[in-house]
Parts: structure tokens; C-alpha cells; sequence
């Protein structure tokens, strides 16, 4: 019989701790097939001690073998095991921690930094999810990938598919995705399927594809999780293991909050994380739907009907892994915050001033912690970090009216 420690090294298991289904890595449903929750990939980091792995993390900053290059393959100890000549990567996730100069007086705190994941090679932290999971589609036999997006999300897959071999089919809302996002998706070579509707819509039409040959690449993938999960193993690296106080995050389907709050809860459980930062997760408040449902008590999503926001990539009504980002903001003691659009084009501009750039939904970290330490919920002293995704290109729209130069 197959050992239990093997069986867990390779397998998927329910998110809800009191179902704990198993099902095999190959399982291509998504869904926990006994309670519909969604499933997690499970990881064993092997026998060394956390002192030994995050000497070993850090010597690999100097190797130039091909999976050391990667900031994501770097932690492969507690990614799923995959065979090296099997990754396909574009050497992601080594973004640097950058010091918050004038954001930090707008923010009124004295310690702030911006870990900017817009700085990976496609433009946003999506590319963090995209090397794990086209790896482990093309590990599959997977012919055709396939993801809904507001373009972020679109664009990384297509990148990952051209780079592994991979058709890329997206699922794009017509009319709520940038330009600039749809132009990088076309450039990487995906097939492009306007739906009417917004971005929830076009997941439901994407999930209701009935084709066995599709592999679907949205968040609600497990090994997308993994790989947005070593943002957290890189910002820990790169601040000596010293936690942060707080971790700031925008909010649009939850899967990287999600992913945030697995890779502290595993590092805890290791014992690499003796203090857990408290994980600030922000909506635009005309998608906020995490926050309506924290307010109502958390038992049931309550889903935005018509969701709004300048930050398109946000504009979420109905957020997939919103059980799992809760789980995190209870592990982790965090808040759930709404922003609205001046707060975030403000933001957004301080940003800019400050050197750094995003999209507008990055922004909306900057706005939050403004607001909460305006309201006393963050102390001035505190150590805070705000996770930026995406390029300031992404969205030059945003940029053009708010400078009021459109047209022009
Ligand atoms: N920031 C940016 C720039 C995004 O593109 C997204 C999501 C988020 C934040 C929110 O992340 O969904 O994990 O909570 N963009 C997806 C896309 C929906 O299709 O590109 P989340």
C-alpha cells in the first residue's frame, strides 16, 4: 500500500478542514467532490530544519542553475515535486522590497515598503501563479489552457502557454479589460473570447466549457496558489526573516490573499514564522464584496450584483476563494477594508510621485493603510508592507484621466 506521507507529497485535499477529501494531483474537477469547496495542494518540505532551508533559500540567490534563478522554483521545498526539465518559467518573482518615501508621510507611518510583483515579466504577480500551474498543465498533457480575466491573469497565461507549448484560450469581459492587457495577450498568441458581461460572467462561461481537453488556469487552480504562495517565502528572505508587523494586499477574487495566508500558515507550521504579520486585505468598495461579507457575520458570500471600480482588474462581484481569504484573516488576526475610486486615483498618484507606479488596483494598499492609520487601527510605528501587482503600464488610460490629458 501507498504510504500516507507519499500520498500527501502529491496530492490536492480540500479546504475545509472538517471534509479534508483527497483527491489525486491529476483530479481536474477544482471542486472538492464530496462538499464543492474549492482544494488545496498539500507539501511536504522534506526532512531539513528551517534554519538549514533558509540558509539553502539564501545560498540559491547566488546560483545561476535555471530553478535558483526563479524567485517562485527557489522555495521548491513546499511547491508541489516536479521534475526540473518539466518547468516552464520565465524567471520570475525576484522583485526587490522598496522603501516608501513620500507614500509613507501620506500614509502618516514611518516604516513602509512596497514589494512591487508589477515588476515580474509580464507586468503583474500573476506571473508568481502561471509558472507553477502551465508547469503542472503541461505535466498533465494539457494541449489547451484556458483562464476568465479582467487581463492581468490573461496575459501571464498566455505568456507561460507560449513559452510551454500551449495553446492559451482567455475569457475576457468586453469592455473591462485595459487595452494595454488585451495587447499582451494578443502579442503571446492567446485566442481571445469576448463575453457580455462582467468578469464574473465570463468565468461562469469559461467554466462552463465542457471540453476534457481544457485545463482552466483561473485562481481557483490549486497550483496557482503555490506559486503566489512564495511571494511571502521571497519578502521573508529579503527582510532577514524579520516579519513584518502588517501585509497589505488588494482584494479582487481572493486568490492571492488566499495564497498569502497558506504560505504563513505553512511557514508557522514549520516554524519559520514565529509572528505572524496581520494580513490587511483591501476592496474598491463598488466590488466589495469580502467586506459586505465580514459585516454580515461571514457565513455567506454576500455577492456584489453590479460590480464597479475604476481599478477594473478588482471589478469582482462574486470572488472564488473568498472562504479561504477569510481563513487567512482569521489566521493571521487581519482586517478587510474598502477603498472608493478618489481615494484610489489619489493614492495612485502618491505612488507615482513616489517614483514606484502601478495600476490603480495596487493603489488601493496605499489608500487602506492612509485610512487605517488615520482611524487608529495601524499605529504610526508600525512595519508595514504593501504588496503592489501590477504595472503602472498596465492601465496608462487611468494615468491620462486623471492627469486629464486624454485626448489631448
Ligand atoms: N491586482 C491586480 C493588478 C489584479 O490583476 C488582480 C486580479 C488583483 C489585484 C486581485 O487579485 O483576484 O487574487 O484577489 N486580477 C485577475 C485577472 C482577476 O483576471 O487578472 P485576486
Amino acid at each position: 500500500m501507498e504510504s500516507s506521507a507519499n500520498r500527501v507529497a502529491t496530492g490536492l485535499r480540500c479546504s475545509e478542514q472538517d471534509c479534508g477529501t483527497e483527491v489525486p494531483r491529476e483530479y481536474r474537477g477544482y471542486l472538492c467532490p464530496k462538499c464543492g469547496n474549492l482544494l488545496q495542494a498539500v507539501v511536504d518540505p522534506g526532512p531539513s530544519s528551517p534554519e538549514q532551508l533558509k540558509e539553502v533559500w539564501r545560498q540559491r540567490r547566488a546560483s545561476n542553475h535555471k530553478l535558483d534563478q526563479s524567485g517562485v522554483w527557489r522555495f521548491r521545498e513546499f511547491l508541489p515535486k516536479t521534475p526540473e526539465d518539466a518547468v516552464v518559467t520565465l524567471f520570475e518573482g525576484n522583485v526587490p522590497l522598496i522603501p516608501g518615501q513620500k507614500t509613507a508621510a501620506y500614509a502618516g507611518v514611518e516604516h513602509l515598503w512596497f514589494k512591487h510583483l508589477g515588476w515580474n515579466p509580464t507586468g503583474s504577480f500573476k506571473d508568481l501563479g502561471m509558472t507553477a500551474a502551465v508547469t503542472e498543465a503541461r505535466r498533465q498533457g494539457a494541449k489547451t489552457v484556458a483562464c476568465a480575466s479582467t487581463g492581468n491573469t490573461a496575459a501571464s497565461m498566455a505568456a507561460y502557454a507560449a513559452r510551454g507549448n500551449l495553446r492559451a484560450r482567455v475569457y475576457l469581459p468586453r469592455g473591462g479589460t485595459s487595452m494595454a492587457k488585451l495587447a499582451q495577450a494578443l502579442d503571446f498568441g492567446a485566442e481571445i473570447q469576448y463575453v457580455d458581461g462582467n468578469f464574473d460572467d465570463a468565468l461562469r462561461a469559461l467554466m462552463s466549457e465542457q471540453d476534457p481537453s481544457i485545463y482552466f488556469l483561473n485562481s481557483i487552480n490549486p497550483f496557482r496558489i503555490e506559486g503566489q504562495k512564495t511571494a511571502i517565502f521571497h519578502l521573508l528572505d529579503l527582510m532577514d526573516w524579520e516579519a513584518p508587523d502588517f501585509i497589505v494586499v488588494p482584494g479582487g477574487n481572493l486568490g492571492n490573499s488566499s495564497a498569502f495566508g497558506k504560505a504563513m500558515m505553512e511557514l508557522a507550521a514549520f516554524g519559520l514564522l514565529p509572528k505572524v504579520p496581520r494580513m490587511v486585505i483591501v476592496q474598491a468598495r463598488g466590488s466589495n464584496a469580502l467586506v459586505r461579507t465580514v459585516r454580515a457575520g461571514g457565513h455567506e458570500l454576500e455577492v456584489v450584483a453590479d460590480p464597479q471600480t475604476m481599478a477594473t482588474a478588482i471589478r469582482i462581484g462574486e470572488p472564488k476563494s473568498w472562504k479561504k481569504a477569510l481563513k487567512a484573516v482569521r489566521f493571521t488576526n487581519g482586517l478587510v477594508i474598502d477603498v472608493d475610486d478618489d481615494e484610489i486615483v489619489a493614492a495612485k498618484a502618491e505612488l507615482g510621485r513616489d517614483g514606484i507606479g502601478s495600476e490603480p488596483a495596487s493603489a488601493t494598499t496605499l489608500a487602506g493603510i492612509r485610512n487605517l492609520v488615520a482611524s487608529g487601527a495601524i499605529a504610526p510605528q508600525s512595519r508595514i508592507v504593501a504588496f503592489l501587482t501590477g504595472h503602472a503600464l498596465k492601465d496608462t488610460d487611468a494615468i491620462l484621466r486623471s492627469a486629464g490629458k486624454q485626448g489631448s
